[in-house]
């Protein structure tokens, strides 16, 4: 069995615990009838056990975990003790509890611990990225974080393996559902501004504190994640100019539509190549003007879209649930899984 201690039962922590309980016992069960079985389940969710789950909420998760779709973990450790969920000795420690502190710490110690961390986390990641991607280098162990750009949609993995034979030129992307969600039910439905942040925050999409996301620093840590990743460089969200949507106004929305145009917030990463090889690395995240047929302008709801062009595959465009329980727990299933089929395997 991999061990799995769970930082954070909210959306995405609640989702994971019920996938992993009834997929994880679905295949177990298959195994144990006929070890030959063939299933879209992947095996390694079948070796794959919750041990602890670390919460601000005990008594609450304690109790949900007696509902039918969390049988498979119901016997999980239910704590708010970081330390008491380390003496569990997991194998992998799932981080979802967003934010900068105590995520940080709590990811720093368990690197340094050797413990293979899979986390959600852009906040953290767009602040102290390169510090704990050279913490999980040092101790040997896996980091790895698909869901925290893009939900579900896969370009974290698109970048790290798919285009590792390219050279990456830009990378543009709508990468915020609430912003998106907004914008779409303001233009849409002419929808107060106050009213369909309301219904994002009521879907689970927005921020614990969504200032965040509407200013665009939520995407602004993702642009930098990407362009880290693309680039090979250190990038922080520091290094992204950074506009959110606050300014954008009903009236801008109805002119621009008189046009055929929709605001869209877009994060820029942009490769300029210089002759000494040096590249600048120019990032940003604003509000655009986009024509409404077109990848970006199209986009619905909390929907995100990522577009590459790279030198020899010259543009690939990615599309599909940016946020959300279900969408972004399979990325980070995901992520679990490369881990236990890399490192628990033979
Ligand atoms: N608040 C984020 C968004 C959640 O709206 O896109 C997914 O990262």
């Amino acid at each position: 069995m991999v061990k799995i201690a769970l930082l954070g039962f909210g959306t995405i922590g609640s989702s994971l615990a019920r996938i992993i309980s009834e997929d994880g016992m679905r295949r177990r069960e298959q195994l144990k009838q006929n070890p030959n079985s063939k299933s879209s389940i992947s095996d390694a969710l079948a070796q794959v056990k919750i041990v602890a789950i670390d919460t601000l909420e005990v008594e609450d998760v304690k109790k949900k975990l007696q509902e039918p779709e969390y049988a498979g973990i119901k016997d999980a450790l239910v704590t708010d003790s970081f330390d008491e969920t380390l003496a569990t000795n997991p194998d992998i420690v799932v981080e979802l509890i967003g934010g900068v502190e105590p995520a940080k710490s709590f990811i720093s110690k368990a690197l340094s611990r050797r413990i293979h961390i899979v986390t959600a986390n852009k906040a953290v990641l767009g602040v102290a990225g390169e510090e704990l991607r050279n913490l999980a280098v040092t101790n040997n162990v896996e980091l790895l974080y698909e869901a925290a750009v893009g939900g579900a949609v896969p370009i974290v993995r698109a970048i790290r393996h798919s285009l590792m034979g390219d050279k990456i030129l830009s990378i543009e992307g709508v990468l915020n559902g609430t912003t998106n969600f907004i914008l779409d039910k303001m233009t849409s439905e002419g929808m107060d501004y106050s009213d369909a942040l309301r219904q994002a925050q009521e879907l689970g999409f927005a921020e614990a504190d969504p200032t965040s996301d509407v200013e665009g620093l939520d995407p602004a840590a993702k642009i930098s994640i990407l362009a880290s990743l693309a680039f090979g460089r250190d990038l922080s969200m520091n290094d992204v100019k950074t506009e959110g949507i606050t300014a954008i106004t009903q009236g801008m929305i109805i002119s621009a539509k008189s046009d055929h145009l929709v605001y869209k917030l877009v994060a820029k990463a942009v490769r300029h190549g210089c002759s000494d090889g040096n590249d600048n690395i120019e990032l940003s995240v604003a509000p655009m003007l986009v024509p409404e047929k077109s990848a970006f302008g199209e986009l619905t709801g909390s929907m995100n879209a990522v577009e590459v062009v790279s030198e020899y595959s010259t543009k690939l465009t990615f599309f599909g649930p940016g946020a959300g329980g279900d969408p972004t727990a399979s990325a980070v299933l995901a992520d679990i899984i490369e881990i236990v089929s890399k490192r628990f395997v033979d």
